[in-house]
C-alpha cells in the first residue's frame, strides 16, 4: 500500500526504515524527503501512520539479527 503518492513511498519502505531504527517523525520526514518542494504535505500531516509502522517493525525481532 502506498503511504505517499507524491514520492511513491510504500509501507514496506517505511518498515525498512523502522528496521534501521528510523522511527521518529523528524527522522522519517528527513529520510523520505517529506519536507521537500513538490510534496503536497498530506503524508506530513499523517506522519503518525509512518511512525506506527516504523515503530511496530523496529520492535519485531528480525530474523536477520538472530545468529545463534
Ligand atoms: S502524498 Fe506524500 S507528499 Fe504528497
Amino acid at each position: 500500500m502506498y503511504l505517499c503518492l507524491c514520492k511513491g513511498i510504500t509501507e514496506s519502505d517505511v518498515r525498512e526504515a523502522g528496521q534501521e531504527g528510523i522511527v521518529m517523525p523528524g527522522q522519517l520526514k528527513a529520510k523520505f524527503g517529506l519536507k521537500d518542494a513538490g510534496c503536497c504535505g498530506r503524508c506530513s500531516r499523517n506522519i503518525h501512520e509512518f511512525v506506527e509502522i516504523a515503530t511496530a517493525t523496529h520492535h519485531l525481532p528480525s530474523s536477520n539479527s538472530v545468529r545463534n
